[in-house]
């Protein structure tokens, strides 16, 4: 057998660590981090499988937000090849026999571009943190808007930010599933058995460091993690922006491909937002009941399904949130072909 020799050498066990610490770094909800990274027979890739263990069934009954989550870690996965001088092939969901499947990478060639993205964004991958802090009075200005919506259109996603009505109507939407969860015992636990406490320990879920205040005047409406009233040491309430800018995530269909695109564009939006200093939350509670999750579509924007909302601005990074460590997350779920 003759080695093409524009192959590239097989992938290293640091090379592989690496990777996998990038992937592993992705947001999710409630970092329940549902991805196993699996390196492929020939040594030169890598599949990316959904964890089913890992799912949060009464926030996320269909698994979009399973899928999102590892769209983001397919990202991130993405700029760590250029990392490491590869291109990134990927084939999302490659076997229909196989649903857990979401992607395998073929990094086998030397990497295309010199900057993949048009900025390095390997750094703000670990810089990137959920900051669900109160926000300053001063926009985002258009300029870098604009940029975040062509992130998110070169991954097929449409990124819309709110006009004063439609952050109105999103706030609005999301107060009320906030209520309605808050008023579901099975959803608050489900939401309180991801809290975790502050002393390191923790692989997965939310350290009650990384938990915000709630706004004083309630208007803006942050998700309450400890139930209501909040178990446990509650931070004293705090002020809010008076309008927050919110942006939407849409796509065309409704589907794992959907899903994992709609992953990919919110951590290439997230990851370039972190180097210009801007900081995001995620609103899902309108996501989890379908009547508002209806709602949440801009009447005049067409078709479409809105599959996150975002809240940006500029305040405190956020504190960093465990992970698992990347011996548990780099798998044996083999072979793979
Ligand atoms: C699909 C999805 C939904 C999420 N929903 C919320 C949410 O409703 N409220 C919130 O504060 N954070 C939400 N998050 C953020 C996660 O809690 C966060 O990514 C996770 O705890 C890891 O923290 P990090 O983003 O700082 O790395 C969501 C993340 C994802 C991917």
């Amino acid at each position: 057998m003759t080695l093409d020799p524009a192959l590239t050498q097989m992938l290293s066990a640091a090379d592989l660590r690496l990777l996998a610490a990038a992937g592993g770094a992705a947001p999710s909800l409630h970092n329940s981090q549902p991805w196993r990274f699996v390196p492929t027979p020939d040594g030169r890739g890598l599949a990316v499988y959904a964890d089913t263990g890992r799912t949060v069934p009464l926030a996320d009954p269909a698994g979009a937000a399973v899928h999102i989550a590892v769209g983001a870690a397919v990202f991130n996965l993405r700029v760590a090849a250029g990392k490491l001088d590869r291109e990134p092939l990927v084939r999302l969901l490659p076997e229909v026999a196989e649903p857990e499947l979401l992607a395998v990478f073929d990094l086998s060639r030397p990497a295309a571009a010199a900057v993949p993205f048009g900025r390095d964004l390997y750094p703000a991958i670990a810089a990137r943190h959920t900051s669900r802090e109160p926000f300053a009075q001063r926009d985002v200005p258009e300029a870098v808007i604009g940029e975040l919506i062509d992130a998110a259109r070169a991954e097929g996603v449409a990124l819309a930010a709110l006009e004063e009505e439609g952050v109105r109507r999103v706030v609005d939407l999301t107060t009320e599933a906030e209520s309605r969860n808050a008023a579901d015992p099975a959803r608050t636990a489900e939401t309180r058995a991801w809290l975790r406490p502050d002393d390191g320990t923790a692989e997965d879920g939310i350290p009650r460091s990384a938990l915000g205040p709630q706004d004083h005047d309630a208007r803006v409406p942050m998700r309450e993690f400890s139930g209501h009233p909040p178990q446990g040491p509650a931070q004293p309430s705090r002020r809010f922006e008076a309008l927050p800018q919110l942006c939407t995530l849409t796509t065309p269909g409704d589907g794992p491909l959907d899903w994992l695109r709609t992953g990919q564009a919110l951590e290439r939006v997230w990851l370039l937002a972190t180097l210009h200093g801007v900081r995001l939350t995620i609103w899902h509670q309108a996501i989890e009941w379908p009547d508002t999750r209806w709602a949440l579509r801009d009447p005049a924007a067409g078709p479409g399904h809105v599959q996150l909302v975002l809240r940006t601005g500029y305040g405190p990074p956020g504190a960093a949130t465990p992970r698992r460590s990347v011996e548990e997350t780099l798998g044996d779920r083999g072979p793979v072909a």
